[in-house]
Order: structure tokens, then C-alpha cells, then sequence
């Protein structure tokens, strides 16, 4: 199944192309946090972010971009403060809509679940030698992963393991906990996450490479999505 067909909207945005002029439509919690950087372009890449998840959202759904009400949530410090999980608030629908970001050099990739049995959404998007540095084996994969990377080709290792990362960074955001949990137990080289938390075990996982080409991105980079749900809401 496509993306498409699981209910969730994808768009990729080169980063100095979204308007900051639009930063009106951000709330005060994310002008606050855009005022806590000290280098305006990792400034400039927040804001251009958050606008663009706005902008993304408000074409699916028709409310305007100062219409949504972001109500992040960090499971870690348990409060929202404008980090962590990000949810919106529509004007037009009840409920959250769950969301998802990442940028990466002068990309974004936005996700929006439309499908409200979607419990988790988390994406992904890194340059493709991101994750080549000494070390990434034993830090990040789990043995079975690393079992992989060494039957890899060395010219291909760099892009496999950017590629595990990506995988790795998009089901830790689906989940909810980031690197908070350790990247190193979550096994991503399947088509489903496994050594994910007992309490998430009873769902349905979907874990997908995109093609860069398809969102318009450049090709060396990797981008993947991860989503679930509760299996009792699912049709028999
Ligand atoms: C989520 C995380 C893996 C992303 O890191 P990254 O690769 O540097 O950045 P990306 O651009 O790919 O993703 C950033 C986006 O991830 C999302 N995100 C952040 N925390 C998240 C979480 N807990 N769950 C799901 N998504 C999260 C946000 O949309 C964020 O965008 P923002 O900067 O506009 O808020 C990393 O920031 C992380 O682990 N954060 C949580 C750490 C934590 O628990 N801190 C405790 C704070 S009290």
C-alpha cells in the first residue's frame, strides 16, 4: 500500500522557499521557541518548518494555517510547550490530527495522518552519507542490522546505514519517544519495527522507504515513514 492508500499526506519543502513572512500564523509557544536559537539559520529552518507543517495541513483540510491549534506533546517531560509529538487542533474536525517533520540541509518532509485510527506517525529525511561515521554500527544498530551491514558492499555501506537511520529516527517518532529510547533495540530492518515497548505491541506497524524522487527530493537522500495503530480498531 501507497502512503496514499493509509490516509496520510506527504509533502517534501526546500526550506528557504516557505515565506517567513507567514510567521504570524505560528502560535506563541513556537514564536518562543524560535526565539531560543542563537543562529538565525537553524532559527530560520524551525520557523520554516512549522509553517510549512501548517501550510501542508491546511491544504488537506481547507482550515486556515492560523486556524490550527498545535498541541505538541513530549512523553518524556509530559508537557507540550510547543516540543515532542506534534498535534494539531482543526477547526473543521474533532479531535487531534497527528503529524510529523523532518528536516534535513535546506529540506523539509511534512506528514499529516488523515486517517484517524492512526495512533503514531513519524518521517524521516537525511542526506544520504548522514549516518557514515565511525561507530554508527555499534551505537545504533541492533546485531541482527549489523549482520546486514556486513554483507553489504563497502561502497553501498554509507547509503545502507543512512537508510536504517532514517528508518530508525521515523518509527522512534511514531512511537512518540524520539531518542529517548535507545536506537540500538529497535530493530528496523523489516518491513515492521520489532523491540518496540510491550504497551505498543498490541498494533499494527507500517514501516516504508519513500523515494526521494517521488516528494521531489534530491536522490542521494533517504527518507522513510513509520505509522500504527491499535489492532482492535481494525476491520476483522
Ligand atoms: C525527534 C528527534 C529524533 C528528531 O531529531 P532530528 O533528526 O534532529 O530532527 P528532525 O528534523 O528529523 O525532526 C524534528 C521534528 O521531530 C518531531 N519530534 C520531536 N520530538 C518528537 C517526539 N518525541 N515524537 C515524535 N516526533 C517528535 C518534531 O516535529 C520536530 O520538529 P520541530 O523541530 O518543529 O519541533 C529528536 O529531536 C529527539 O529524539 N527528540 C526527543 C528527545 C527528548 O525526549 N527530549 C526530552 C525533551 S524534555
Amino acid at each position: 500500500m501507497t502512503p496514499a492508500d493509509q490516509g496520510l499526506s506527504l509533502a517534501a519543502v526546500r526550506l528557504s522557499s516557505v515565506d517567513l513572512g507567514l510567521s504570524h500564523v505560528l502560535d506563541e509557544a513556537e514564536l518562543a521557541r524560535a526565539s531560543t536559537f542563537r543562529s538565525p539559520a537553524l532559527r530560520d529552518a524551525f520557523l520554516a518548518g512549522r509553517i510549512a507543517l501548517r501550510l501542508h495541513i491546511s491544504a488537506l483540510t481547507g482550515d486556515s494555517p492560523g486556524s490550527l491549534e498545535a498541541d505538541y506533546f513530549c512523553p518524556t517531560c509530559r508537557s507540550g510547550r510547543g516540543h515532542g509529538i506534534p498535534r494539531y487542533r482543526l477547526p473543521s474536525q474533532s479531535g487531534l490530527l497527528r503529524a510529523s517533520l523532518s528536516r534535513s540541509g535546506s529540506w523539509c518532509l511534512s506528514a499529516a495522518a488523515l486517517d484517524r485510527r492512526s495512533a503514531g506517525i513519524g518521517v524521516d529525511i537525511e542526506n544520504g552519507s548522514a549516518a557514515d561515521f565511525d561507530g554508527f554500527p555499534s551505537l545504533v544498530l541492533t546485531e541482527n542490522e549489523r549482520g546486514q551491514l556486513q554483507r553489504v558492499p563497502p561502497a553501498l555501506k554509507a547509503r545502507f546505514q543512512t537508510r536504517l537511520w532514517v528508518r530508525k529516527e521515523a518509527v522512534l517518532k511514531a512511537l512518540g519517544t524520539g531518542l529517548a529510547k535507545a536506537p540500538s533495540l529497535v530493530d528496523v530492518s523489516g518491513s515492521t519495527p520489532s523491540g518496540l515497548p510491550r504497551t505498543s505491541e498490541p498494533a499494527l506497524w507500517s514501516l516504508e522507504d519513500i523515494s526521494p524522487a517521488s516528494l521531489g527530493l534530491p536522490e542521494d537522500f533517504a527518507a522513510s515513514i513509520a505509522t500504527w495503530q491499535p489492532r482492535d480498531v481494525l476491520p476483522d
